[in-house]
């Protein structure tokens, strides 16, 4: 304003002064744009983590590396350019991490505390009486292990692939812990049970007090709320004691389906709108989505077939457990008395988690013999 006071004189220094104005406007204008741009970066890099900057950087080497973009392993892939052999090479002094999706009530307890306590070729440092265990790499510290008992709930409470994957909470957690960014290979991990028995147990977990209520469910960037995902009882009460005809009931119960929704991309189908609004297409979107996600884990167990899972990690990874988890797996003893038509309701509420689990067993059937095959070769 003071600049075009100065400027409204006539002359050869009018001339100057309105190019210098025009100079100025152009030069604030841009420093407007600049800062815009920087500061939409920033928002990026704080809000959805640094996979912008990841992908951009790595796309060649991502390929070639059979990582996705987020730097999260690709079997799939890896297993097609080799020729159908898995080519899983955990290297613990660069930058690979296990991470591990804890589904409630799929043995994953104890397949984390054989991570941490009874794994023999990559120890953690546990202390007596302390729940957390240092998974650290010997040169930096940082760990190479992000589960319950090394990194902590630090994602949420059994958080899921949404949470960790798809929202980057596992790349901007670590990222955080080293101080700065960093490109990382991650290698999923999961757990899965007969869907019936794992609903079983979820209720009586709840029915003991258990409500998993600090879980965040994050998606599309941001908590689940009240409205997006309505409880099943009064979150100050809890559900202690609920009999299984509530439980059954409710139809926001997360115990439905949990295993298939927890695997899957939940962006693809407005995440818990398939909740309130069950639809065909959005479950077909879900499966497909936890199907594949599956195919792209490292590893995966099943709780009815410990010693195979227990086979399927180690050699895998090339780590050793030094005792079986078959016998640690043992679940609690069944009371739950539930009548022919409960268990039939049961299983066909849970018929995402069906599907998933049936076609689980057969991926895991075929990764077990081609880890065979390949032993025997290697003979
Ligand atoms: C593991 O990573 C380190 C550091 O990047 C590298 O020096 C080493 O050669 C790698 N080892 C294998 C077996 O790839
Ligand atoms: C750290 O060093 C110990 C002893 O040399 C070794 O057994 C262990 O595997 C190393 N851990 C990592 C993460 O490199
Ligand atoms: C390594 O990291 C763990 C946390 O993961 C921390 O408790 C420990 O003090 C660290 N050790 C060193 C030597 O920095
Ligand atoms: C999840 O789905 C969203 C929405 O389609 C997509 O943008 C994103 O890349 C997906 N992420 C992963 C890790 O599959
Ligand atoms: C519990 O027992 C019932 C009846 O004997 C059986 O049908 C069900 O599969 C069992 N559930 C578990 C979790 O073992």
């Amino acid at each position: 304003m003071k600049l075009m006071g100065m400027c409204s004189m006539r002359g050869w220094k009018g001339v100057q002064c309105r190019k210098l104005f025009v100079f100025a406007t152009i030069l604030f204008a841009a420093s407007i744009v600049y800062f815009y741009i920087s500061e939409k970066r920033e928002i990026v890099e704080f809000t959805e983590g640094p996979v912008t900057d990841f992908s951009m950087k790595t796309t060649t080497e991502v390929v070639n590396d059979n990582m996705l973009e987020e730097g999260y392993y690709a079997y799939e892939r890896a297993a097609q350019e080799s020729g159908g052999v898995r080519v899983i090479r955990f290297n613990k002094t660069a930058n690979d991490v296990i991470v591990f999706v804890h589904i409630q009530k799929t043995a994953g307890t104890t397949f984390e505390k054989f991570l941490v306590r009874y794994q023999q070729n990559l120890p953690c440092k546990c202390q007596a009486h302390k729940k957390r265990c240092n998974c650290g790499r010997n040169a930096s510290n940082e760990t190479w292990l992000f589960s319950r008992y090394s990194t902590g709930w630090v994602c949420g409470l059994h958080a899921d692939f949404t949470e960790l994957v798809v929202n980057s909470c596992v790349q901007r957690v670590l990222d955080k812990q080293a101080g700065h960014k960093k490109k990382r290979n991650y290698f999923y991990t999961t757990f899965l049970r007969n869907p019936t028995d794992r609903f079983i147990s979820e209720f009586r977990h709840v029915q003991r007090g258990a409500t998993w209520i600090s879980s965040k469910h994050v998606c599309n960037g941001r908590p689940a709320s009240v409205n997006d995902l309505p409880t099943c009882f009064d979150p100050r009460i809890g559900w202690e004691g609920v009999s299984v005809e509530e439980f059954i009931s409710c139809p926001y119960n997360l115990a439905f389906n949990r295993q298939t929704r927890m695997l899957s991309n939940l962006s693809l189908v407005g995440c818990y709108e398939h909740l309130r609004r069950p639809s065909y297409e959005q479950d077909k979107i879900m499966m497909e989505s936890a199907k594949e996600n599956l195919r792209n884990m490292a590893f995966f167990g099943i709780k009815e077939r410990m010693d195979d899972s227990q086979y399927f990690f180690e050699a895998t990874f090339d780590m050793k457990f030094s005792r079986k988890m078959s016998v640690w797996g043992k679940s609690k003893s069944n009371d739950t008395v539930l009548t022919a038509s409960q268990l039939a309701y049961i299983r066909n509420v849970n018929k995402l988690d069906w599907e998933l689990y049936e076609y689980a067993l057969q991926l895991f059937n075929e990764r077990l013999s081609q880890l065979h095959r390949k032993k025997r070769r290697l003979r």
